[in-house]
């Protein structure tokens, strides 16, 4: 199968084009080869994309959700199929490819309603006869640059708020994962989606991205990814005077206090340290444990650490899947000799597992160390790999220091059956996603989500919030006295 770019409505020629394979991460198999755009490629789909923007912006905010909810609906037809080409390219195990899909169905709904709602303000006036209001104005052409991690629900984030604002868009999935944006684009032109409106081009973040953030017709970049590349695109865009809006890394962690329902606690961190083989900007790589509960829940953590099943997740059976390349392997297993020789005790894992199926995929131990202090690498850096550092603390406040203690500031949590630390915790942890007895994991798409310090630059994906990113405000003024009203002037009174 070849992927090609979707411009105008229409799925491009192969005539002239480069490829490149698309690697299933569980079994090594080719699942597909897709084109490597250029330069040349996105200024075409920029040109299209705001001939299309002039017309869209037109379409009332409700016409243009109701396209919304015919993708939603056809997401939800074809859920099934959606969540087994999400788990073969991207290696998510298939319950959680089909939580992904509902989480892309979702925001379809979720963002349509905004179509009837998208509210602006009315204010007084300070002058007699005057009215005046603000509302949200389209932008224009908008840039999309999305990550393999979750190559449909990221996308869902960006690509829905900025239809129904009125935005046209140039997508750039990951290129690991381009066989999702292949199927939302079929998806898009049989919902009827207006020619041009949504924009699909395929290939390298040095090409392709770089080329949509410099291009002078393209006023937004939102994008999700490393912290190293965000802050490039940020650099970049900041020349060529483009709103951007950077989701980043994490270095997410559980606390656990003495007072906690272990078994939940561990239930918690598991899944969100290990669903997605730990490649979630939100999952969990740091354990804050206090001293009296430290024992038993590294007890227990090991305990059910060894019932996991690892292999590929098209299999019902299997908790974590492969990570997403050789790359990827090679990372993560590099931090397991940075650990030790930082004196931390790997008590599980730390190996590339090896024979028989695991020879074809990237598959990586769920790993745990122990005896690790804050400053320590593994404690600080982003892993994205099936890796936690159990890091003992004496009080509640430490266990907030040491949280916020790091560069990121993305998701936290705290596993506590006291109601007052429970609030101060929700104070006083600096990230822009709390959870109080529940893992890092499992942000819901009506709320704002995003993070503090290097996680981002202050917008968010998701919820109303994404408005603020595709949108303009636009302050309107109407003076129905029939005579020269000066403000500031005129309303000495
Ligand atoms: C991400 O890891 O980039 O809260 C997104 C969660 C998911 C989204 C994660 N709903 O883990």
């Amino acid at each position: 199968m070849k992927l090609m770019n979707f411009v105008n409505g229409q799925f491009q020629q192969e005539a002239g084009a480069e490829f490149v394979p698309v690697i299933n991460p569980a079994t090594g198999e080719d699942l597909a080869q897709v084109q490597r755009s250029t330069a040349a490629d996105v200024d075409e789909a920029v040109k299209v994309a705001k001939a299309a923007q002039k017309k869209w912006a037109l379409v009332p905010a409700p016409k243009r959700a109701d396209y919304l909810y015919e993708i939603g609906r056809l997401m939800k037809e074809r859920k099934e199929h959606l969540a087994t080409v999400l788990t073969k390219e991207m290696g998510k195990v298939i319950e959680e490819g089909r939580g992904e899909v509902q989480e892309g169905i979702d925001m379809a709904f979720y963002m349509a309603g905004e179509g009837r709602r998208m509210f602006g303000e009315t204010t007084p006036s300070e002058l007699a006869d005057k009215f005046a209001m603000s509302v949200r104005a389209p932008i224009g052409v908008v840039g999309l640059i999305t990550p393999w991690n979750f190559p449909v629900a990221i996308a869902t984030w960006k690509s829905f708020p900025a239809i129904v604002a009125g935005n046209t868009f140039l997508w750039k999935p990951a290129t690991e994962t381009p066989m999702m944006a292949y199927e939302m684009a079929k998806i898009f032109q049989e919902a009827g989606l207006p020619d041009g409106v949504a924009n699909i081009v395929f290939g390298s973040g040095s090409e392709v991205g770089t080329a949509m953030i410099e291009h002078e017709g393209i006023r937004v970049i939102s994008f999700t990814g490393s912290t190293d590349t965000g802050r490039k695109v940020a650099e970049l865009g900041g020349r060529h005077l483009k709103k951007v809006s950077l989701e980043m890394g994490g270095k997410n962690a559980v606390i656990v206090m003495d007072d906690a329902d272990l078994d939940l606690a561990v239930d918690g961190i598991l899944w969100s340290a290990f669903g997605t083989a730990g490649q979630r900007c939100t999952a969990c790589s740091r354990v804050i444990v206090h001293k009296d509960a430290k024992e038993q829940l590294q007890q227990r953590l090991l305990d059910k650490m060894e019932k996991l099943t690892i292999g590929d997740g098209m299999d019902e059976s299997i908790k974590v899947g492969p990570v997403i390349n050789k790359k990827a392997l090679e990372k993560i297993h590099s931090y397991i000799e940075i650990g030790k020789e930082e004196g931390a005790q790997l008590v599980r894992g730390g190996e590339i597992l090896t024979g028989g199926h695991y020879d074809k995929g990237n598959y990586y131990a769920p790993t745990l160390f122990v005896g690790v202090t804050p400053e320590m690498r593994i404690a600080q850096e982003e892993i994205f790999g099936p890796v936690i550092s159990l890091i003992e603390v004496a009080s509640f406040e430490e266990a907030i220091r040491v949280n916020n203690g790091v560069i990121y500031g993305l998701s936290s949590s705290i596993f506590t059956a006291d109601v007052n630390r429970a609030f101060k915790a929700q104070r006083d942890l600096d990230t822009g996603i709390v959870y109080i007895n529940a893992g890092t994991t499992g942000a819901e798409i009506h709320l704002p989500f995003g993070g503090t310090k290097g996680t981002g630059n202050g917008h968010r994906d998701s919820g109303v919030a994404a408005l603020d990113v595709f949108t303009e405000w636009k302050s309107v003024y109407v003076d129905f006295s029939g005579r020269l009203q000066r403000a500031q002037i005129d309303n000495e009174a």
